[in-house]
């Protein structure tokens, strides 16, 4: 695997790489990482992983700093599932001087749900990664289900933009216990690890019950949040939402996704289930 540091260094390996696909990430990777970029082998020639810790995504007093860095494991994790290039640019590389010019995600899609409780993610998270599909002009890129808004933000970035690039989704990557695997269950004490495959029990039962013919969303979601908080969570939302642009749905609508945002402690875990 090569490692590029610089845009310039990327941009010359791109330019020799055929059919590329291309893997955003911000590093301290796992198998749900993994699983996107043993996906995007069946698209391309060649896969570029990035990896790098977007200031711009996060809020002040969100977790930028301590944010888990493991450069070494990451590569050898890498290395070991086939990727060709890694793009790991320094914060002087991505931002050389603070960022003026941002992507602002519509209100409806960017302020609800994720974007209700960190206001001004979402306008992070686009910004960076149309910066990295300048960067890398790859053919197709992989995103994950497990952050279920960014992947239709960045689907309506890419077509009101006409960004020459195919999105393609990768199924959440679960625990054994049903737990969605994130860098951010590293945070959690041996108790609340214990207590975190609730929210993934919670959302397999609603979905279950809508399923079943259950139509009284908003009693279901108000069950859901009085679960978790009976049981020491601190519940930002659940929602049953409409998959394409996550808008609430009237009765007759199908193809449904609950999502369902929690803190545990000090530490904010999301989830999601398509019904
Ligand atoms: P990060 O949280 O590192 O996630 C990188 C990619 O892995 C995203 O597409 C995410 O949806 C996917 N992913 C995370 N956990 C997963 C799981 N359990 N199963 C399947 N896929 C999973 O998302 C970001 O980084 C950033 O916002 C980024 C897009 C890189 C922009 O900075």
């Amino acid at each position: 695997m090569l490692i590029h540091e610089t845009i310039a260094g990327l941009r010359a390996a791109r330019a020799k790489a055929g059919r590329v696909a291309l893997v955003p990430t911000m590093g301290n990777l796992h198998d749900g990482h993994i699983a996107l970029m043993t996906q995007a082998r069946a698209h391309a020639d060649q896969v570029i992983a990035t990896i790098f810790v977007n200031r711009l995504q996060f809020r002040p007093g969100e977790d930028f700093e301590k944010y888990p860095r493991t450069f070494a494991a990451d590569c050898a994790r890498m290395e070991a599932a086939g990727v060709e290039h890694l793009f790991a640019p320094g914060e002087s590389e991505m931002y050389p001087q603070p960022q003026t010019y941002h992507v602002e995600p519509p209100t409806e899609q960017a302020g609800i749900l994720d974007g209700e409780f960190r206001p001004g993610h979402f306008r992070g998270v686009a910004t960076v990664v149309m910066k990295l599909f300048q960067i890398a002009q790859a053919d197709v890129a992989l995103f994950g289900k497990k952050d279920y808004q960014q992947l239709m933000v960045i689907r309506h970035m890419v077509r009101d933009f006409n960004v020459p690039v195919e999105i393609v989704a990768g199924e959440t990557v679960r625990a054994a216990d049903g737990l969605a695997l994130s860098s951010r269950n590293g945070y959690l004490s041996p108790a609340e690890r214990a207590e975190a495959p609730r929210l993934y029990r919670l959302l397999t039962e609603l979905a279950a019950e809508v399923r079943q013919g259950a139509r009284n969303y908003g009693e279901l979601e108000a069950k859901a949040m009085n679960i978790l908080s009976m049981n020491g969570w601190a519940p930002d939302y659940v929602a049953l939402r409409k998959k394409l642009d996550l808008q609430s749905p009237s009765a007759h609508d199908s193809d449904l996704v609950v999502l369902a945002a929690a803190r545990l402690g000090s530490t904010r875990l999301i989830d999601n289930l398509e019904v």
